[in-house]
């Protein structure tokens, strides 16, 4: 059945309807100030089960930011697909009011949430909606990963990472959020990604059965957890990530924390963990 809308939006040009649709989110935006200063910190369980994972490991992951990046409280810090808010509130607790955090995702409740619950205690962590394609997560996004241009200045974040998100990403929309990554980190600027990377270890587990999701074949530089749905589950191959993240001008910090994912009887975390730093 046609949408009641649809023939009234046909007469309402596009570039309308979206400035109309971006009012009515700031709207509701200065409403949720004015109103929810004291959201629970705890978002909702349906929102976390989404995110999949545990919810503990963000305050593992401040670790890892602080021992493997050296990320200081004063930093600038880029939390791309920062879902509802797992690492955003161990780092709320870490960074000062010198420092400051950006997290943008596609899914539209929980960066509500986020800004709900989050902004309004601490008003130098910033969160934004970018309506972006993905099977798994956003079926109905109007933009795609591989030409989004992240909502930042060039050379504004010291520090800048991705949970759990290059796992999401085919490899075309991958090689563009490392050209992102590149442009919007300052010279020195360092980021953690944590990533399935395919090499001859990892592909021999699979093939033998003992990845922890069970992948289909390689498809070129990549491989899959299922066909209908792609982003559901993402393995990258190594060679690929690294060479993508060269030509955007991050290096890759040795050494490559290779994970439990794939099979592997001894792993560091979960997936892959890759730190990378912008050449000078
Ligand atoms: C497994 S969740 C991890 C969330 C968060 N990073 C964490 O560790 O709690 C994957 C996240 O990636 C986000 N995501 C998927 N595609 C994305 C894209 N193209 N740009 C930004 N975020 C994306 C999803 O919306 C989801 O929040």
């Amino acid at each position: 059945m046609p949408h009641p809308l649809a023939a009234v939006r046909g007469l309402v040009p596009r570039a309308v309807r979206r400035a109309g649709k971006d009012i009515i989110d700031r709207l509701r935006l200065w409403a949720d100030w004015a109103t929810n200063t004291r959201l629970p910190l705890d978002p909702p369980a349906e929102l976390v089960t989404g995110i999949g994972g545990s919810w503990e490991s963000g305050r593992r992951y401040l670790h890892l930011f602080r021992e493997l990046c050296d990320l200081r409280p004063d930093e600038a810090v880029l939390d791309v697909g920062c879902g509802v808010g797992r690492m955003a509130l161990p780092l709320a607790g870490y960074l000062t009011h010198r420092g400051r955090y950006d997290g943008f995702d596609i899914v539209r409740p929980n960066v509500r949430w986020c800004r709900r619950a989050i902004t309004p205690r601490w008003p130098n962590f910033r969160f934004q909606h970018a309506d972006i394609y993905n099977r798994e997560y956003n079926p109905d996004g109007r933009r795609t990963a591989r030409t989004f241009r992240f909502p930042y200045p060039d050379a504004s974040f010291d520090f800048a990472f991705l949970t759990s998100v290059f796992t999401h990403l085919l490899p075309e929309d991958a090689a563009h959020y490392l050209a992102e990554l590149g442009r919007v980190l300052k010279p020195g600027g360092r980021c953690l990604a944590t990533f399935n990377l395919l090499n001859a270890e990892a592909d021999a587990l699979i093939d033998a059965g003992k990845c922890r999701h069970v992948m289909l074949p390689r498809e070129g530089v990549y491989r899959v957890h299922s066909r209908e749905v792609p982003e559901a589950c993402i393995a990258l191959d190594e060679g690929f990530v690294t060479d993508a993240a060269r030509s955007a001008g991050l290096d890759v910090v040795p050494p490559i924390r290779y994970g439990l994912w794939c099979g592997r009887e001894n792993g560091f975390e979960f997936q892959d963990i890759v730190v990378l730093r912008k050449s000078r």
